[in-house]
This record gives C-alpha cells, sequence and structure tokens, in this order.
C-alpha cells in the first residue's frame, strides 16, 4: 500500500490520497511562531511555548476526519441552494477529483479538484514574520460559469493549552473576539482571552472583501451544536451572523464572495493569521502591518522565494552523490530537515508530544539535536548551547529540562518519585560532545571563554556561580568522576539515556561510564589543541582507569553488560531471562574506544544475531513481561514496544557507527538503509507513519504489530543519522585542523561525490573506489597536490577546491587521529591509550 511519493527534483514529498493511517504532518515556521499543520490542513500553532500561548485548538485524539483547528471550505451557489466543499478533504470528506498535500521545506501545499473546481492552497510562515500565510488559488476547470465563496475558519484554544481541557466554566467565559475594519470591506477578527485584552491578540484576515463573519462556534455549526463541521448550517444561509462572541467556544470564519468565475478563470487570495503583543491599538496597528508585508501576490510569491533561499543555502553546505538514491534523498533533503525541526522544537510539540509543559526542551535531547544543525546554522546552535549551558548545575549535572522562553529548569520526570535520585546521569556529558562538535565545525576557540552562568533553581540568576564554557566542560566530566558505585562504575541517577529504566539508587550505568569515555577523548583532543598537556594527561589517567573497569567488570562473554542494579546483580547478561543484551551496552564502548579489536568484533557480531531485525535494530531483548517497579518505566510497556524490546531508532545510528569504526562499511550501510523511512513507502500496512522522517520507535518483534511506526518526527534519530551518514559512512569529519576523509562505505560502490561547506570554503570531494574495499584512504589530493594523512586543511579563502580520494587496500593510510575524534580499536592510535 503506498500513499505518496517522493519528488527530490522539488524537494517535496507528494501525498495523494488523504486517507493515510494517522495524520502526517509538516512543520511551518519555528518555535518563536509556528507548529504543525496536517496533509488535510490541520493546524496547530503556537508563539512562543506551547503550553502557555497556544493559538489553535487540535486535538489528536479526535478521529482523523475531524476539524483540527483549520480548514478552508469553499461554498458554490447552485439553482438548488448552496453547496459546501472541503477542498483539504477533512471535514466535509466528499471525494476528491484529485488530491495532493506537496510536504515542502516549511510549508505545504494542497492541489485538490472537486465539482469544477481546482484549489491550490500553500501554507507556511514566511522566514522571520510571524504570519501564518494560507496563499490559496481558485480555479474554474469546468466548462460552465460557477458562482462561489471561500470561508477561512480557525478553531481557537485557550492560550493556556492544559487549562482548555480542566476549566470548561473559567475558559469559555474568557475567550472573547472583536471584529475589525480592514478597510476596503475587509475585516481583521481579533480574539483573545480577556486578560490579555490589553496585551496580546490574535487577528485573522483575508486580503479580500469579506461579506460577513462569524466568531461564535455554536452559531456557525447552528441547531445548539447538533449541526457539524462537515455541513455547517450557518452555510446554507446567505450571510453568516457578524456576531463578535463575548464568551464560548471561539472560532474565526470569513465569508468571502469571490464572485463568478468563467471556464478557466482564477482568483488568487490570501487568508493571513498573526499574534500581536501590546495595547488593542497597538496590538491592531502591528498586526494591520505585519499583513501588509503580504498583501499583493507579488509579496506572496517574494516570502515563498525566501523561504526556498534559506532552504537552499540551509542543504547546501552537503549535498552528496552517492550509487543509492534513496540514501541521497534522505541526506540531501529529508534528514537535514528533521535535524533543523528538532533543534526547534526538541521534544515540545508533535502529534505525540502534545506540548502541555510536560517537556520543553530536554537538555540531552537538544544537546544531541545540536549536533545535527552545526553546518547549517551555527549561529543558532552557539544560542541553544548557551542556554544548554546555563541550565548546567555547579556540580556539573544538568537539569533535565527547561522552557526556551522563561529559562526555568526542572528534574523532569525524577520528580515523581523523590527518594530517588533527581538527576540523569549522562545529561551533562552530552553537552561536551556537543560544545566540542561545534568548535570543530567553526573553530570558534573564543566560544570556551565565554562566562555562563550554572542553574540554581533557589537563586535568582543574578546571584547564581558562573564559569567559562571551558569550566562548564571540565565540571561535566568530573561530576561523572566522582559519582561512582561499588564497581567503580558511574551512578545511574535516575536514569541514563534510557529514560525508563529506573533502579534503586546504588546501580551503576556501563552506558554512561561509555558517554563519559567518548567525553574524555574529545577534552583530550580540545586540551592538545589549547596546548594543556598537564590537563589532558589527567583526562588520559581518567580514561584510562574506567576504560579498565568497564573491561573487567562489564564483559559478559559475548558481549558488555548494560547496568549493575543496585544490590550488584548485572541486567544485560545471558543469564537474565529478559533484557539479556542491549544495543546501547554494544555500541558505545566501540565509540569510546574502549573495546578492544576483538570485543568489538564480537559484541557487534552479537548485536547482529541477537538484536537486528528486518525493520531495525532492537533497543534490547527479550521485553520484560510484567510490570516491575524495581525495573521501572520499561516495565509499563508490552515486550516489543518502545523501549521495552522495540526498535528505538535513537539506538540504531550509534550501531552503523561503531560498525564503521571496525571497517563494516557493508553492515553500517545495510543498518542505515534497514530504518530509511524513504523505504517504508510501500510498506504502510504495517508501518503507518510519513516516509519523509525518521520515526522513535518501531515495534519490535515480539509485538504483534512487529513494523509499526510510533512517534515521528521529534527524535534524536535525526541528528544521530544525518551524523551516521555524513561523517562516518560518508566519513567526512570537522577537526580543528581541518575537513578529515575517511569513508566507510558498502563495497559495491565505485565510490561518490560530495560537496561540503567548512569554515566558508567550499570543497567538492571525489571519492574513487575502483578495488571496492569499505575504508581506507590510499591516496588524498587536494587542488591536484599530493597530501599525506585525512585532513585537508583550511583555506579560509572563501573558494572552492577539488579533492580526490582514492579508496584503496594495502597502502591504506591509517587514521592519525584514531584516539581522539573518531576511536577505532582496530588500529593503533596516536595517543598511546
Ligand atoms: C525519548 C527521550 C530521550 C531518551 C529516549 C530513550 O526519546 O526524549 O531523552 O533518551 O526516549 O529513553
Amino acid at each position: 500500500m503506498k500513499y505518496g511519493h517522493f519528488d527530490d527534483s522539488a524537494r517535496e514529498y507528494v501525498i495523494e490520497n488523504p486517507k493515510t493511517p494517522v495524520k502526517w504532518i509538516n512543520y511551518v515556521g519555528s518555535l518563536r511562531f509556528g507548529g504543525f499543520v496536517d496533509h488535510t490542513g490541520g493546524l496547530l500553532l503556537c508563539k512562543g511555548d506551547p503550553a502557555l500561548n497556544r493559538i489553535t485548538k487540535y486535538l489528536p485524539q479526535l478521529p482523523a476526519s475531524q476539524l483540527k483547528g483549520h480548514t478552508l471550505y469553499l461554498r458554490l451557489h447552485t439553482p438548488t441552494g448552496y453547496r459546501t466543499l472541503s477542498p483539504l478533504f477533512v471535514p466535509s470528506l466528499q471525494a476528491l477529483d484529485r488530491y495532493e498535500c506537496r510536504v515542502g521545506l516549511g510549508y505545504s501545499r494542497f492541489v485538490s479538484e472537486i465539482a469544477g473546481l481546482r484549489a491550490e492552497i500553500t501554507v507556511f510562515v514566511p522566514t522571520a514574520s510571524e504570519v501564518l500565510v494560507e496563499d490559496v488559488t481558485l480555479t474554474n476547470i469546468s466548462s460552465a460559469a460557477l458562482t462561489l465563496d471561500a470561508v477561512p475558519l480557525v478553531e481557537y484554544t485557550h492560550f493556556d493549552a492544559l487549562k482548555q481541557f480542566t476549566n470548561a466554566d473559567w475558559v469559555p467565559q474568557t475567550m472573547q473576539s472583536v471584529a475589525h475594519d480592514g478597510g476596503g470591506g475587509r475585516k481583521l477578527l481579533a480574539q483573545f482571552a480577556f486578560m490579555n485584552r490589553d496585551l496580546r491578540q490574535t487577528y485573522l484576515t483575508a486580503n479580500l472583501p469579506a461579506s460577513s463573519f462569524e466568531t461564535c462556534r455554536a452559531r456557525f455549526l447552528g441547531d445548539n451544536e447538533y449541526g457539524t463541521f462537515a455541513d455547517p448550517l450557518s452555510l446554507k444561509r446567505a450571510e453568516l451572523s457578524s456576531y463578535q462572541a463575548l464568551r464560548g467556544d471561539n472560532i474565526g470564519a470569513l465569508l468571502l464572495p469571490l464572485g463568478t468565475l468563467a471556464p478557466g478563470e482564477s482568483r488568487r487570495f490570501r487568508v493571513l493569521l498573526t499574534q500581536q503583543e501590546g495595547s488593542r491599538a497597538a496590538s491592531l496597528a502591528r498586526a494591520k502591518t505585519s499583513f501588509a508585508a503580504f498583501e499583493t501576490d507579488a509579496q506572496a510569491d517574494a516570502a515563498l522565494l525566501t523561504l526556498r533561499k534559506f532552504w537552499d543555502g540551509y542543504l547546501g553546505k552537503l549535498q552528496v552523490k552517492t550509487p543509492s538514491a534513496a540514501f541521497d534523498s534522505m541526506v540531501n533533503i529529508h534528514n537535514p530537515r528533521q535535524c533543523f525541526t528538532t533543534k526547534n522544537w526538541s521534544r515540545d510539540l508533535s502529534l505525540y508530544q502534545l506540548g502541555f509543559g510536560g517537556r520543553g526542551i530536554g537538555f540531552r535531547d537538544s544537546s544531541q539535536d545540536v549536533m545535527g544543525v552545526l553546518s547549517s546554522m551555527p549561529g543558532e546552535a552557539k544560542e541553544l548551547l548557551e542556554k544548554l549551558l546555563s541550565v548546567q548545575k555547579p556540580d556539573g549535572s544538568a537539569m533535565h529540562q527547561f522552557y526556551a522562553f522563561t529559562m526555568l529548569a526542572s528534574e523532569g520526570d525524577s520528580r515523581e518519585q523523590p527518594e530517588r535520585p533527581d538527576y540523569y546521569a549522562d545529561d551533562q556529558l552530552w553537552i561536551v560532545l556537543a560544545v566540542c562538535a561545534y568548535l570543530k565545525e567553526t573553530g570558534d576557540l573564543a566560544f570556551l571563554k565565554q562566562d555562563l552562568p550554572f542553574y540554581d533553581k533557589k537563586l535568582e540568576p543574578i546571584a547564581r556561580q558562573r564559569g567559562t564554557v571551558l569550566e562548564h566542560l571540565k565540571r561535566a566530566v568530573d561530576f561523572t568522576k566522582h559519582d561512582v558505585g561499588a564497581h567503580g562504575l558511574p551512578l545511574l541517577g535516575f536514569a541514563d539515556w534510557n529514560d525508563t529504566v529506573n533502579l534503586e539508587r546504588g546501580a551503576e550505568s556501563l552506558f554512561v561510564a561509555n558517554l563519559y569515555g567518548k567525553a574524555l577523548l574529545e577534552l583530550m583532543e580540545l586540551c592538545g589543541e589549547l596546548g594543556d598537556d598537564a590537563q589532558k594527561q589527567k583526562y588520559k589517567r581518567d580514561y584510562q582507569q574506567m576504560r579498565a573497569r568497564v573491561n573487567e567488570h562489564g564483559w559478559d562473554g559475548e558481549w558488555y553488560l548494560r547496568y549493575f542494579d543496585h544490590d550488584g546483580s548485572a541486567i544485560g547478561t545471558h543469564k537474565n531471562q529478559h533484557g539479556k543484551i542491549w544495543a546501547n551496552a554494544q555500541s558505545w564502548p566501540i565509540i569510546a574506544g574502549f573495546a578492544s579489536a576483538e570485543r568489538a568484533q564480537q559484541a557487534l557480531e552479537s548485536v547482529a544475531r541477537h538484536l537486528n531485525t528486518k525493520h531495525g535494530i532492537k533497543l534490547s531483548a527479550p521485553g520484560f513481561d510484567g510490570y516491575d517497579p524495581k525495573k521501572g518505566g520499561v516495565t509499563t510497556y508490552p515486550p516489543g514496544a518502545k523501549e521495552n524490546g522495540g526498535i528505538f531508532l535513537h539506538s540504531n545510528p550509534w550501531v552503523m557507527i561503531a560498525e564503521t569504526l571496525v571497517g563494516n562499511g557493508d553492515r553500517a550501510f545495510r543498518y542505515y538503509m534497514q530504518i530509511n523511512p524513504a523505504a517504508k513507502n510501500e510498506q504502510m500496512e504495517e508501518y503507518e507513519l510519513e516516509p519523509y522522517v525518521y520515526a522513535q520507535n518501531i515495534l519490535g518483534d515480539e509485538h504483534p504489530q512487529f513494523g509499526l511506526g510510533r512517534n515521528s518526527w521529534l527524535s534524536g534519530t535525526a541528528s544521530w543519522c544525518y551524523q551516521a551518514a555524513t561523517k562516518h559512512i560518508l566519513g567526512v569529519r570537522p577537526t580543528y585542523a581541518g575537513l578529515e576523509i575517511d569513508p566507510c562505505i558498502p563495497k559495491a560502490w565505485d565510490g561518490f561525490e560530495l560537496v561540503r561547506v567548512f569554515r566558508g570554503t567550499t570543497y567538492k570531494v571525489r571519492v574513487k573506489n575502483p578495488e571496492h574495499v569499505s575504508k581506507g584512504v590510499r591516496s588524498l589530493v587536494i587542488d591536484g597536490r599530493s597530501l599525506s594523512g585525512l585532513i585537508v586543511p583550511l583555506f579560509n579563502d572563501g573558494k572552492t577546491h577539488e579533492v580526490e580520494v582514492l579508496l584503496g587496500g594495502a597502502e591504506a593510510t591509517s587514521h592519525p587521529h584514531a584516539a581522539t575524534s573518531a576511536p577505532a580499536p582496530v588500529r593503533p592510535s596516536a595517543i598511546e591509550l
């Protein structure tokens, strides 16, 4: 079963059947002003924090057929009365003669045909604006004249998203709408909660005269709301009631008479929505100014072009051409778009993360997300890093989450069990990886000297301790160094990356041990760069110590263990009945350079044997079968779901990276392709989700619905798949000294090409693989000049340089940074560990 196709030349996915298994969405705008639009025109729009300033009412729990936040009706005048049509399919659900939803970069474009009319509707938030633009062109494609109206509609929510559901008296008592004259017969409908009347208001308008309007849902539907959105009774009368609702369920609907269209004739207009701060007069004036920017067709075209150019620039930092079209499509378009989205929304607002204030920005999540956008938006990445570092605590550990606009941070779900530790043992280590990746991408070492606060919820921001960015990083690893348990391994805290394994106080985490190892490698390299050899030696000793502990206590015979419980018993051993083997416990000792060549091979073989499935690598196996408060959240899921033996996609690229580190390009690529969402396009009866983004999880083979995807869009899978594909499979990695090129590709490839913009210089790289190896650079030539090693130097000249890479067998160059940027246990390292 298929619901659409990829149109890579337009950088769009085209949905051709509106009855997708679940809603498929696209993001517009940013966290500042934006949200998502679904493939039948539903809209969840917010300004700022989705919990605190939500604009449209989008209830994902309602059936797919129901109105969700927004629609556009068309109304045909017929000899027997008015006929209401839904060019977006929902909510009227008449069969369409044609339907397309083009999921573009920052916009969705609907093209549909019904009753002799073609509707083309583009929904987007222009770059840097706070206006939602719905650009509509209607064409009479019949052979007779058609008289019609358009009726755009939004349904509002109370700005306090949760209150909408928890107080059904207060909320409707406060919701108010007022109509303003927009000049020339136009209407501007203002909506606000009474307490915000003099603070901020939402405005809806069109650049056409409106003959009437409606702001009261009950009146619009008619018959005391026994009328429906599918066929509203008010649309059967000539005009809407033009009622200004001063309480109740508020909507905004405009009746826009379009007159008569001759065959072939078109009308183009725009529906515009914004929210503006200030007193009533000031916000109205601001709204008018904002709307004026998208008044004419030319302005709207220009705004869309600016958006396209933004994406040209964004994607232009890396474009690849390999023998695999499905790989290229993800790496060139869809994966970077998802990285942009996760950087923006973290885990806050999707069809699955509902943005009611439970999440905000996750410390570990955003530290990883940021690594997926570094080349395309280093400035924004740095801003996010500053925010993250500002919620690190003075002891080096970190608050688990924070709200981007208030900068209030919390301990996350750990608060639910006050007797347990209130920190997550991995959080602060991710920021070390993120900052070092930022430094390597930009060369902005001055950032290390920037002074930033540490978070202390008991103190006002002004009274908080401060330290340089470098000091923050040092405290991060120092926290872990001293926070160890019976085996000398890091304590688990409330949980590590796997939020759902919540063991009693005293449990230790092998995952954190490995992540700590990787963070130390990064800091050793950084100290080398800063010329601080004494500090580097200290970190080296810490690294060696943790490596020894992991290998002494953590090896189970065929794979590495995952945890030690509070009583010292191992979790992730063949002796366990459930949770015998865990994917992250195998990939991370390799990424950290802790595993010997032999153990690395064996651990990866065990992953292939015990955890891999045709839909991806399971997080662990077998799943726990029954709720066990001693293990925690993981046991709330049935076996095969989510963290309990499900295919948790975020962990898959770590295995790919580990495979490239041992030189297994075939398997790394196979693992990449088996979770490539584009490949699911033909498997929708089992998979169900958007094929243009990664999901967070797929049900594993212990579950009866093996292969069903869940929780698309906001997942660390985006950033890590992008890193696995670009830095490890294609092997193009930023380093302090230049761009390192060390691919690990399928043997069958003859080579590949890519263009990478790095520190202002464009590198055109051509890799040839005549001997059909996976890994090993035989020669590296830049602008006709041979280089030794794997690093093409920095030029800082803004020009384009040609790089020719020849892969080959025996004489291949060994990795000069093996123990620093990409530790390869199978090769000797530059730093003697
Ligand atoms: C979710 C969380 C992430 C966590 C993962 C595994 O994706 O957002 O922080 O690491 O689950 O539990």
